[in-house]
This record gives C-alpha cells, sequence and structure tokens, in this order.
C-alpha cells in the first residue's frame, strides 16, 4: 500500500506565507499526478480561501462540514472531505470557531493528539500520497496537534527585517516537543515574499543559512498574480501558469517531492 505522507507548513510569525505555500504546493503536487489532501487547520480560513469563494467558506465555516466540527466530535476526517474541483485535490476547510480550539482541547484525553487520531484512518487506507496541513500563527497545543500529525514541516519565511524575528521561538518550540511528535522532521525552510532589490534579502540569506534547517533553493518572490490569484479562489499555477511565482512554486514543490517521500 503507498504511504501517505504528512507535511505541515508552520511559523509563529503571522503572514510568512504558510497558507499560500501549502496551498500552491498542494496543487503542483496534485498536477504532477499525486493524490493530495489539503486541511486548512486555521480559524482565518485562508487556506479554504485559496479555493473556494468567501460565500462558500463562510457557509462552511457556519455548517458541519468543517475541521471544528471533526475535532469537537473526535471523529474520522474521511466525512469531512470535500473536492476542490481540480483532479486529485481534496480539503478539509476550517471553521471561525477554530478560535476557541486552543481552549477546547485543554480537557480532552491525550491533547495533543486529538487531530493525529482524526486523520489515522485516512493515513492508513493510504489514499492519500500526501496530506498538507495549513497552521495558524501561533505556538500552542493545537500547532503542537498538527506537528504530531505530521512527518515533515515546512517552515515559511518571509524575507524581510520581522520575517525572522521570532524564529528562534519556534525551534524551540520544535525541541520542546520532541517528545510528543518524535517521528517528526524539518523539511526546510521555505524563503518566500523576495523583493530581490532589497538588501535585506541578502542578510536574511546569510542569518537562514546559520540555522539547523535545510534551506529550499527555491526562494519564493514577491509576485501581485500570488494576490490576484487569491482573489479569484485560485492557486497561482491554474491562474497564470507561466509567471514567476508559479514557476517558483513548481520548482518548490520538486524539491519538497525530493524531500517528503
Ligand atoms: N509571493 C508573494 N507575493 C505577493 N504576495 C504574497 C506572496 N506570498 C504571500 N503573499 C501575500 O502575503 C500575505 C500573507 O501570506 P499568507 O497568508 O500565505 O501567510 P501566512 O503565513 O499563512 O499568514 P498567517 O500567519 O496570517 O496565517 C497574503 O496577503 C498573501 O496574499
Ligand atoms: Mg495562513
Amino acid at each position: 500500500m503507498p504511504k501517505t505522507v504528512a507535511i505541515c507548513f508552520a511559523n509563529n510569525k503571522g503572514g510568512s506565507g504558510k497558507s499560500t505555500t501549502c496551498s500552491n504546493v498542494g496543487y503542483f503536487l496534485a498536477a504532477a499526478g499525486k493524490k493530495v489532501l489539503l486541511v486548512d487547520g486555521d480559524m482565518q480560513l485562508n487556506l479554504s480561501l485559496a479555493y473556494f469563494d468567501e460565500e462558500r467558506v463562510l457557509a462552511l465555516a457556519a455548517g458541519e462540514q468543517n475541521l471544528y466540527r471533526a475535532l469537537q466530535k473526535q471523529a474520522d476526517l474521511s466525512e469531512y472531505i470535500l473536492p476542490t474541483g481540480y483532479d486529485r485535490l481534496d480539503i478539509v476547510p476550517s471553521s471561525t470557531l477554530m478560535s476557541s480550539v486552543e481552549f477546547e482541547l485543554f480537557s480532552k484525553w491525550q491533547r495533543e493528539y486529538v487531530l493525529k487520531k482524526c486523520l489515522s484512518k485516512i493515513k492508513e487506507s493510504g489514499r492519500y500520497d500526501y496530506i498538507l496541513l495549513d497552521s495558524p500563527p501561533t505556538l500552542g497545543c493545537w500547532v503542537m496537534n498538527i506537528l504530531a500529525a505530521s512527518d515533515y514541516l515546512i517552515v515559511p519565511v518571509e524575507a524581510s527585517p520581522w520575517g525572522l524575528f521570532g524564529l528562534s521561538n519556534l525551534f524551540e518550540f520544535l525541541a520542546q516537543v520532541k517528545d510528543v511528535a518524535p517521528e517528526l522532521q524539518v523539511a526546510g525552510i521555505a524563503i518566500t515574499k523576495v523583493d530581490g532589490r532589497k538588501n535585506y534579502y541578502k542578510q536574511t540569506l546569510e542569518t537562514l543559512q546559520d540555522l539547523p534547517a535545510h534551506l529550499f533553493s527555491t526562494h519564493i518572490h514577491q509576485d501581485s498574480n500570488i494576490e490576484w490569484a487569491q482573489d479569484n479562489s485560485k492557486p497561482v499555477g491554474s491562474y497564470r501558469r507561466s509567471c514567476r511565482s508559479s514557476q517558483e512554486y513548481l520548482a518548490l514543490t520538486k524539491e519538497v517531492e525530493q524531500i517528503c517521500r
């Protein structure tokens, strides 16, 4: 049976490109023939918005077919999967109610493993080649759940002065959760939102090269096509295949496939 690889995208720094990277790597994995499940783990609903329009996302968030409801019932996530409209690419949407997940987990038995258990049947079935999980910009019990349910972590980092600030907190947190997620491997750091005209980019690279983590060689540049694509609820590869960020996400996806298998 084929192995399902779970990859999460996490960084406590907000706006670092987690949702954008998760949605676009997911799209290109599926375009390359892999079966992919996206799981939107953030109350901001950004991963869901990457594929569905606002009206549908809000209706899903207020209804029963979302991650929050699955966690609440500690149910098999298979029953919460929706097709994105792209071949081989499915999603479990999120809910704004995820704002209370941290509080609610507190009273749950084995609270770090609630998501892992909800995903276990899907993982065991081998139905997907990849499960990609998007995280909120926090470090707490919910993100611990996401890490514990994953085989690999990708850390998107924005190439900006504040993008690097706080990265040490993430690595300290990872050291703390080692017992909770002993098998988790850091696949690498993905540099996003690069403005090549700014000197700070070079400084970012130097700082990141000192960290004990692989640095993906593809860097994602700032590109307004990303925002236009998101405005149209589309991954950039579907919105404008030939644009720079689309080509970069395609290249990054190939690197991810090499490492996460
Ligand atoms: N390569 C890019 N070029 C231009 N804009 C980008 C690019 N990547 C991301 N953005 C924009 O930057 C913002 C933050 O990106 P994104 O939502 O992916 O980050 P995030 O880490 O998921 O944020 P949060 O921590 O709030 O969940 C979004 O408005 C997105 O449209
Ligand atoms: Mg996000």
